[in-house]
């Protein structure tokens, strides 16, 4: 173990610090994805549910943890676990946690690699004149190795392995500089969002496609936004919408104990967590179905949307919305847009590498360029593999175990360390331990009772999926 050495310099960039990894390419590109095949207005009521009855919960228990983990001088999950409860166990845990921070970090850089190839294609031009086909047919030829004579989408593989080098270099260095860029970067994606998400109100019945007549934008509106009941029972969907919500929240893989571990003894945990949790919730669920989905629908029709929902959504469209404008504002647009999609990618990213880090350095006392350079060469062993083989599926199916279920059942095993293990009174007392808000006392039977037993439910239903 070593000492605390640095804190969070204000209020205001701790929360943007927290915001800024919370907030990402999950809100905007993921979100769409999660919706749209979970059956849109199916899915949004077990979200918003999940939201208010575990994301909060844990965002709770994640910075309490931290913040007590940290006070023994801790930095990592696995110590921080270790300094609630007796038993090796729990140390074992932590380590599961920081290997679903390298597992997803392996794809999610793939996605953030392709935010910045395309800033460069806006540079370049690459868009101009495309219609909407063509728009759609070079994202798939950009995955796709088929389209390779090499048998490898090489270029998919350079952005890719640059994107990693650009991620590990900054870990390297140090996490100084983000509170201040998130500063400014977190603004201008909202703002030049919440722009876009005017443009997908208004898209209307398009006309706007040339190929497509008969798509429209408010299809894509109604199917998200029409509440369907029916599915309510459905294991599947409250997995999907779980899974999200801790997704989004970056909480289930312990990277937030790590942030937390920064915070001083009296430092608010209840205020800033709520904050923080409701301004991801405000630009996932206001821009995060204002954006993609509106627009591909408008453009391609829902049909489409339905077929083709994936990460790749707003790549086979945005483009083609950005030319109606103009060439030379659509290298704007384009430039700004996936621009700002790569900082909010790269600001989640880098948090996903401080687990292993701080892991690295309580166990061994490494340094933060070897901590740096080993979750580098791990995420991308265990990345590449996904982005050769992105048309087979194995894409998906890391997000799937490592991007939903393991949060899932890292989420549950947290729950019953912190309320059943370390104790609910004492862990309601470190919630509560300089709040700058008095939570309701509810909500201390809801992280007790609703919690872990929602939690549980949805495991063990989803069970017969996978056998
Ligand atoms: N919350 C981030 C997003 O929505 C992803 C993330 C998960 C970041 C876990 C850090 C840790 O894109």
């Amino acid at each position: 173990m070593s000492t605390k050495t640095e804190s969070w310099g204000s209020r205001v960039g701790l929360i943007l610090a927290m915001a800024g990894n919370a907030v990402g390419l999950g809100n905007f590109l993921r979100f769409p994805v999660q919706a749209v095949q979970n059956g849109g207005g199916a899915f949004i009521i077990p979200y918003l549910v999940c939201f208010l009855v575990m994301g909060i919960p844990l965002l709770f228990i994640e910075w309490s943890t931290g913040r007590y983990g940290g006070k023994f001088g801790n930095h990592s999950t696995p110590y921080i676990l270790d300094t609630m409860a007796k038993g090796r166990i729990w140390k074992y845990i932590g380590v599961f946690g920081i290997f679903t921070n390298i597992a997803v970090a392996a794809y999610y850089c793939y996605i953030e690699s392709w935010t910045m190839s395309y800033v460069y294609h806006s540079i370049v031009g690459t868009f101009n004149g495309m219609s909407q086909g063509d728009v759609a047919n070079f994202f798939n030829s950009y995955v796709d190795v088929a389209h390779s004579t090499t048998g490898i989408p090489y270029e998919a593989v350079v952005f890719y392995v640059i994107c990693l080098l650009l991620n590990t270099y900054i870990l390297s260095k140090g996490l100084g500089g983000i509170e201040k860029v998130a500063k400014i970067g977190m603004p201008l994606l909202i703002l030049f969002g919440v722009v876009l998400a005017i443009r997908g109100l208004t898209l209307g019945t398009s006309g706007a496609s040339d190929i497509f007549p008969n798509a429209n934008a408010w299809d894509g509106l109604n199917f998200l936004w029409t509440p369907q009941f029916d599915s309510l029972s459905n294991p599947k969907v409250w997995l999907a919408a779980a899974g999200q919500i801790f997704f989004t929240l970056s909480v289930g893989m312990g990277t937030i104990h790590c942030y937390a571990a920064y915070l001083k003894e009296r430092d608010d945990i209840a205020l800033n967590a709520v904050s923080a949790g409701f301004m991801n919730e405000f630009v996932e669920v206001v821009l995060g179905s204002l954006i993609v989905i509106p627009i591909a629908a408008g453009y391609l029709g829902l049909d489409w949307v339905i077929q083709n929902a994936g990460f790749g959504m707003a790549f086979q469209t945005m483009p083609y919305l950005f030319q109606q404008w103009g060439e030379v504002l659509a290298i704007f647009a384009g430039v700004f847009w996936f621009g700002l999609l790569f900082f909010a990618g790269i600001t989640s990213s880098l948090a996903m590498g401080t687990p292993w880090m701080g892991f690295m350095r309580d166990e061994f006392n490494w340094s933060k360029n070897k901590g740096a350079w080993s979750f580098g060469f791990l995420a991308l062993t265990m990345g590449l593999p996904t982005v050769i083989f992105f048309n087979e599926g194995l894409f998906d199916q890391y997000d799937y175990w490592a991007g939903t279920v393991s949060l899932v059942v890292f989420a549950f095993l947290e729950t019953i360390l912190f309320s059943y293990i370390f104790g609910i009174k004492k862990g309601w007392a470190e919630i509560n331990k300089g709040a700058d808000i008095k939570l309701p006392g509810f909500y201390k039977y809801i992280i007790l009772i609703v919690t872990p037993a929602l939690l549980g439910w949805v495991l063990i239903s989803s069970i017969p999926d996978w056998v």
